[in-house]
């Protein structure tokens, strides 16, 4: 008798908790565990090094290790696989494209890219900084080598590196994001997939050496397993995209059980004791520099002014 109870109650549990979804995904006839409770189906979700995080940029510490990364294959023309993951849209990238430098401890293969959102063109990044929530955020996901997928990097603790890029919002659309807007327009529901040929990263993503200044920490994955395995780089330059551009990506696809894919994003997690790094803007020195050439430009112009007004010259 106990025992059918028990047995009766643990398959009503499982029946509800199979699956993890976002906030914006929860129903009430499907239930599903949302962010909050991600951590009772993949334990490494309620780790101490999770990630997103609120990056408070008057406690970050300067490191001038962190010189700019360097990418490879972003210039070259690719054909990327975009599909519906039910929770998320992944842009799939060839073996090409790398990464290195901006003193990661090795050699990184790109995976693939993807997106967070919010809805109707409202906030949506999972990054903030200062408290401030952008509308999207742009993640490129790459894996350290020899290994050959997430679940080989994860045990290792730099095993993964992501790069985020936060989007702002522009008057004019970002005119190479329409291509992968119409591309999205094939794949509404889970399971969906389209290719995007002869496109260039490097039509998204700006050139390594515009990329001096970012903030780099340790963290996690995002979405469940949240693997404790990434070093984040969250770039301090800014991508545009429309407001056009944000509604027609926020109202385009479906989530696996049907509802509209919007607020995709994790709420921020503990810093803990964690620290947030921070390349420092490289322009300061130029700058200094460029300041002192005038200076002493100026000099040179009033000196041969006054010699020349003297007859020395
Ligand atoms: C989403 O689609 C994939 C591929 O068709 C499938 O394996 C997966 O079970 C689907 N997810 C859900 C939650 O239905
Ligand atoms: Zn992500």
């Amino acid at each position: 008798m106990d025992v059918i109870v028990l047995l009766a109650v643990v398959s009503a549990l499982s029946r509800c908790s199979a699956l993890w979804c976002y906030e914006s995904q929860f129903t009430c006839a499907e239930p599903c565990k949302d962010p909050g409770s991600w951590a009772v189906l993949f334990p490494k979700c309620g780790g101490l090094q999770q990630s997103p995080i609120n990056i408070v940029t008057s406690k970050v510490h300067v490191n001038t290790a962190l010189h700019p990364l360097d990418f490879k294959g972003h210039e070259s023309k690719i054909n990327i696989i975009v599909e519906n993951l039910g929770y998320s849209i992944q842009f799939v990238l060839p073996q090409s494209v790398r990464l290195t430098g901006g003193a990661l401890p090795g050699n990184y293969r790109a995976l693939h890219f993807h997106l967070h959102w919010g809805a109707d063109g409202g906030p949506g990044s999972e990054h903030t900084i200062d408290g401030e929530r952008f509308p999207m955020e742009l993640h490129m996901l790459h894996i350290k080598e020899p290994y050959g997928s997430v679940a080989e990097a994860e045990h290792d603790m730099a095993g993964i590196a992501l790069l985020s890029f936060l989007f702002e919002e522009s008057t004019n659309d970002h005119p190479h994001l329409n291509s992968l807007i119409a591309a999205m327009g094939h794949i509404h529901d889970n399971g969906s997939s389209a290719e995007i040929r002869d496109f260039k990263l490097s039509d998204i993503i700006p050139p390594a050496k515009d990329l001096h200044s970012y903030y780099r920490y340790v963290g996690s994955m995002t979405t469940p397993g949240c693997e404790q395995a990434v070093a984040w780089t969250v770039f301090q330059q800014t991508l545009p995209v429309s407001s056009k551009q944000l509604v027609a990506i926020s109202q385009q696809f479906r989530f696996w059980n049907g509802k509209p894919m919007t607020n995709i994003f994790r709420p921020v997690q503990p810093l803990g004791g964690r620290i947030v790094y921070w390349s420092r803007a490289r322009a300061v020195l130029p700058n200094m520099m460029s300041a002192c050439l005038c200076v002493l430009c100026q000099f040179w112009v009033s000196a041969w002014c006054t010699w020349g007004d003297t007859g020395f010259v």
